[in-house]
């Protein structure tokens, strides 16, 4: 499949312009005013059957040594942290490759996830039909997969690595599987003990690295149907102008939303912060006014948080009054007062009725905390160390009113973010990074 990538990053297709990525073959065609408008698609037949067929080897090869193997268990986990350092420092090279001014460089990565999907759908076909009990052989399968196709193709190592990369969640998923069982277990530990390092997914749907200002989020209370879903609406200004739903991750890469909400004039949100919780999201509008849109009903409504002021926002970025939050408790909405002299408050709300149920004062003036986020009913809050690290500085157990003074070190893709968020489901961080969908698996302390 590499072939073909290698066919359209030649420097002989270099000319072509790269404004319109729409559906087509690799056309050119005359606009309206004499312009070149060229088309870039990679229809499934010219996916060259020989590597499917290669594949398909290799997927039933697979099947037989695992069908041998499935009770030879292998310690695998030393191996696969190496592995994942490296896919991580892979995943952030690309990244920064990705988000050069250079629009050849842009299309060479959207050809190639285009690719990538093909490979995607293999190996997750490849780890259904395994159905083996331990993750540990399906990841080294993969690995060795992956170890395949590079040795298939040593002139194009650079653009396999990438592959990695794009492996990496499924990696991560399986390891979580392993470690990190998501079930509320973890709200009986004393609190975050670690994150993982970032796992850099992608640049935003737009594709504008100017975007910096949004999230990117999944439910907290997910109905049932929608567990997989994924939220992301960002703008170039701190204001929210629409939202993009997406059925799952897959579809979330290939920016194929199945709902899109252009925020009707007088719903136009600010500030970045949203939650997404029972199907609904949660986000602030003008500066003190809670807004939620009722995603079953498509319906708006919104309170007025009278005594949050607008006069705090986080380090980060502007208009940041109302942080909302979903975690293992409830629905949480965070402010800073005149009252509380511009330290955070956290309430919790009650989404019934769409109001506050109880609130707590926190130690941390909000504007020197870079975001702030709820696990398991505890506040923790943010703040930088340098340009490439943040730390988790402070907690506050809204269960039992003790504050924590801590130092959780983190490392940041890129210096600013506009968005952090926990999602209890998976128990993931989700960051808005400078325009990158940014996430990070948290460890509770046992
Ligand atoms: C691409 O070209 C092939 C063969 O010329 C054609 O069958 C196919 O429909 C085209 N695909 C699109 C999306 O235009
Ligand atoms: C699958 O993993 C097992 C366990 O590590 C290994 O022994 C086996 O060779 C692998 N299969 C293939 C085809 O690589
Ligand atoms: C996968 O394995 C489980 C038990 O190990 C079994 O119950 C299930 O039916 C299997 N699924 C498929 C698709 O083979
Ligand atoms: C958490 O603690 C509660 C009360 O101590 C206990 O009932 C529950 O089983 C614990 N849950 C887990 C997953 O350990
Ligand atoms: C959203 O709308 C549906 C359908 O009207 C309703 O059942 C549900 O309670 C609403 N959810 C929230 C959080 O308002």
């Amino acid at each position: 499949m590499f072939s073909i990538l290698l066919l359209l990053v030649s420097p002989a297709l270099a000319w072509i312009p790269t404004e319109d990525w729409g559906a087509g073959n690799v056309t050119a065609s005359e606009g309206d005013s004499g312009q070149c408008i060229c088309h870039v698609y990679l229809p499934d037949t010219t996916f060259p059957a020989d590597r499917v067929a290669h594949m398909q080897q290799i997927t039933k090869d697979l099947i037989i040594e695992v069908e041998i193997q499935t009770k030879t268990l292998v310690s695998y986990e030393a191996k696969l942290e190496v592995y994942l350092k490296d896919l991580s420092d892979l995943t952030i090279r690309v990244a920064m490759l990705e988000s050069s001014s250079d629009k050849y460089i842009k299309l060479d990565f959207e050809l190639l996830r285009i690719e990538l999907r093909e490979f995607e759908a293999l190996v997750s076909q490849l780890k259904e039909s395994l159905n083996v009990s331990s993750p540990s052989l399906t990841i080294q399968n993969m690995t060795m997969i992956v170890n395949q196709l590079e040795i298939y193709d040593k002139s194009n190592l650079e653009l396999i690595r990438i592959e990695f990369a794009k492996l990496q969640k499924k990696l991560e998923d399986c390891q979580q599987d392993q470690n990190f069982k998501p079930d509320n277990g973890n709200c009986n530990s004393t609190g975050i003990l670690s994150l993982s390092k970032p796992s850099v997914i992608q640049l935003n749907a737009h594709l504008t690295a100017g975007y910096v200002y949004g999230g990117w989020a999944k439910d907290s209370k997910p109905l049932r149907g929608y567990e997989s879903m994924y939220v992301f609406g960002a703008y170039s200004s701190p204001n929210i102008y629409d939202f993009y739903l997406y059925r799952d991750y897959d579809k979330l890469i290939l920016r194929s939303n199945f709902k899109h909400y252009d925020l009707p004039t007088g719903w136009v949100g600010t500030g970045s912060n949203f939650a997404v919780r029972g199907h609904s999201i949660y986000y602030q509008r003008g500066w003190n006014e809670m807004s939620k849109l009722n995603v079953t009903s498509n319906g708006y409504d919104y309170r007025v948080l009278s005594e949050a002021s607008s006069s705090f926002s986080y380090s980060y970025s502007t208009h940041q009054i109302l942080d909302f939050a979903g975690d293992e408790n409830g629905l949480w909405v965070i402010y800073a007062s005149g009252e509380s002299k511009g330290k955070l408050v956290v309430a919790k709300l009650d989404e019934k009725a769409f109001g506050i149920e109880n609130k707590w004062n926190t130690d941390v003036y909000k504007q020197l905390a870079g975001n702030a986020f709820m696990a398991c009913g505890v506040m923790y809050a943010t703040r930088s160390v340098d340009l490439t690290t943040e730390e988790i500085f402070y907690s506050l157990d809204t269960r039992t009113g003790e504050e924590k003074q801590l130092s959780i070190p983190f490392q940041k893709f890129q210096e600013k973010y506009s968005y952090l968020d926990y999602n209890p489901t998976d128990q993931k961080l989700y960051m808005y990074n400078n325009g990158y969908y940014v996430s990070y698996n948290v460890k509770f302390n046992e």
